[in-house]
């Protein structure tokens, strides 16, 4: 059996060891980098770090919050060291986050993607998001030219299984 996922709080024993996580040179247009997503964090208090530990260790990161302008519980980062993907975390770590989400009474859960990445493509899908038909400027603003995201929303009806 795999070793167990846990979603731990970003606080300060962890804190470096998740700056240091890293996806492939590839990715980098799909996702800020974790320095720059705990900066965003600490100045906007609405968005909450977690990291995700597989036997004691951390192997990826998600930012997370309902956003104050929208109302909307938004999954803004979400990432798997380049050492741990494919082993099935992410897809462990999402089921967690649409666990949680439904759990606080949230009726819906929305992230957004860059066009062309595959495998968040196919995460998502699987698991029931759906375009809003929404297209979002990347954010944040870390790289010079951000690409554009598309939108996908979670219905989480009451009662549900996640
Ligand atoms: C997206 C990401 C978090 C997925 O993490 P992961 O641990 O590799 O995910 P899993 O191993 O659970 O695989 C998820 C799905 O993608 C598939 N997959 C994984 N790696 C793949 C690859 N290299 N090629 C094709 N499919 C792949 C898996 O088969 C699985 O499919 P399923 O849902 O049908 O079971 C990770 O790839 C990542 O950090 N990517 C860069 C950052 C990013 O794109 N973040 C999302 C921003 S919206």
């Amino acid at each position: 059996m795999p070793p167990a996922l846990e979603l731990r709080p970003v606080d300060n024993t962890n804190w470096q060891a998740v700056t240091r996580l890293r996806v492939t040179k590839e990715q980098e247009d799909y996702v800020a980098s974790n320095t720059w997503s705990l900066l965003q964090a600490a100045h906007e208090p609405w968005l909450k770090p977690l990291a995700i530990y597989v036997a004691g260790s951390p192997i990826g990161f998600i930012l997370w919050g309902r956003k104050p302008s929208d109302g909307r519980l938004w999954l803004m980062r979400f990432m798997v060291d380049a050492h741990a993907q494919g082993l099935g975390y992410g897809g462990d770590a999402l089921d967690e986050m649409i666990h949680r989400a439904r759990a606080e009474g949230a009726d819906a859960l929305y992230l957004s993607y860059v066009p062309g990445n595959a495998v968040a493509e196919r995460l998502y899908s699987h698991r029931g998001f759906v375009p809003t038909g929404e297209i979002v400027p990347g954010e944040p603003a870390e790289l010079e030219h951000e690409p554009d995201e598309v939108v996908l929303c979670l219905r989480l009806a009451p009662g549900t299984a996640s």
